[in-house]
């Protein structure tokens, strides 16, 4: 996701310093973002000099003492608590003052990443939706300490890039999870009570139901592994049977099935 984002933060205009955590990902994720625009491009959607400096404006790093200069950093890691409040807790101590720590975080609570800093008020969600280039809807969720002035700029940064965001509170699963995560558990219930197939399930929700591509889909797309960890940490919190993982898709998870990213899911993928 961190990908994507940069690619819509790019293109619209700001400078950004992409931060991973090895050489060869930094290659990855310019390789992708350099395709997705060329697409663009081959559509007649991007103008090629446009295209050009777009990818000028993005520095990818292994370094997050690079990312001193951001005015506002997007934190796209591993949905681990542990691992995000580690890096909170660093990126406090590189950026500037007056610098808004954004997380992208799914499922976790913000609080809980912002109380890992010494400065909680300028901590806030900043919570895209996948494929990040794609769809407008970015959740700008308040913790409890956050600032207005933090929560305004996310929202700010979010208009500039062209999405619509919205304004919530950090509650289990903000507005969408917590609306989505039990109905695509119900979906993936539905495989074995109704005995059918991924493709038809995806077949009846897009031609049934009017959704823009089937639950099958979208759970690969998403990452087996992400929509486990959100149905977990949902079902910690709230407690209802719905949020609980299906039994079929935790095996995906343990058995490396993740989705697109790792070329198999519900359905094969090849690699990009
Ligand atoms: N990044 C950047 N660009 C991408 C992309 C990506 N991941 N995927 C596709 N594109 C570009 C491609 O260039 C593509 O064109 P080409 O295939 O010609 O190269 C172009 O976008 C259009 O792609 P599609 O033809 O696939 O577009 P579509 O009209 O079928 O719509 C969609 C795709 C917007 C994803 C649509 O299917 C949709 O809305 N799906 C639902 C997605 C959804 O619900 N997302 C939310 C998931 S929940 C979540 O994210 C929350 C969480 O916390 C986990």
């Amino acid at each position: 996701m961190g990908a994507g984002i940069a690619q819509v933060a790019i293109e619209a205009g700001h400078e950004v310093v992409g931060r991973e955590v090895a050489h060869e990902l930094c290659v990855k994720a310019r390789d992708r973002i350099a395709h997705f625009l060329q697409r663009k491009v081959e559509k007649g959607r991007l103008a090629e000099d446009g295209r050009e400096a777009a990818l000028a404006r993005l520095t990818l790093t292994t370094s997050l003492d690079e990312l001193a200069e951001c005015d506002l950093v997007v934190e796209a890691i591993v949905e681990d608590l542990d691992a995000k409040r580690a890096l909170f807790e660093e990126l406090d101590g590189i950026v500037g003052a007056d610098a808004v720590l954004g997380t992208n975080t799914s499922a976790l609570s913000v609080s809980d990443i912002a109380a890992s800093t010494s400065t909680p008020d300028r901590v806030v969600g900043m919570h895209f939706f996948n494929p990040a280039p794609l769809m407008p809807l970015v959740e700008i969720v308040r913790a409890e300490l956050s600032g207005d002035d933090a929560v305004e700029t996310a929202y700010a940064l979010a208009e500039s890039l062209g999405k619509r965001p919205i304004r919530c509170h950090d509650t289990p699963g903000f507005v969408v999870n917590r609306i989505l995560i039990p109905l695509l558990n119900d979906c993936i219930r539905v495989l074995d009570e109704a005995q059918v197939s991924p493709q038809d399930l995806d077949t009846a929700m897009t031609a049934g139901a009017g959704w823009p591509m089937g639950p099958c889909a979208l759970v690969d797309l998403v990452g087996i592994d992400v929509h486990v960890h959100a149905s977990e940490a949902l079902h910690a919190k709230l407690q209802e049977p719905r949020m609980a993982p299906p039994p079929r898709i935790v095996a995906m998870r343990n058995e490396g099935l993740l989705g697109r990213k790792s070329g198999r899911g519900f359905y094969s993928y090849e690699s990009r």
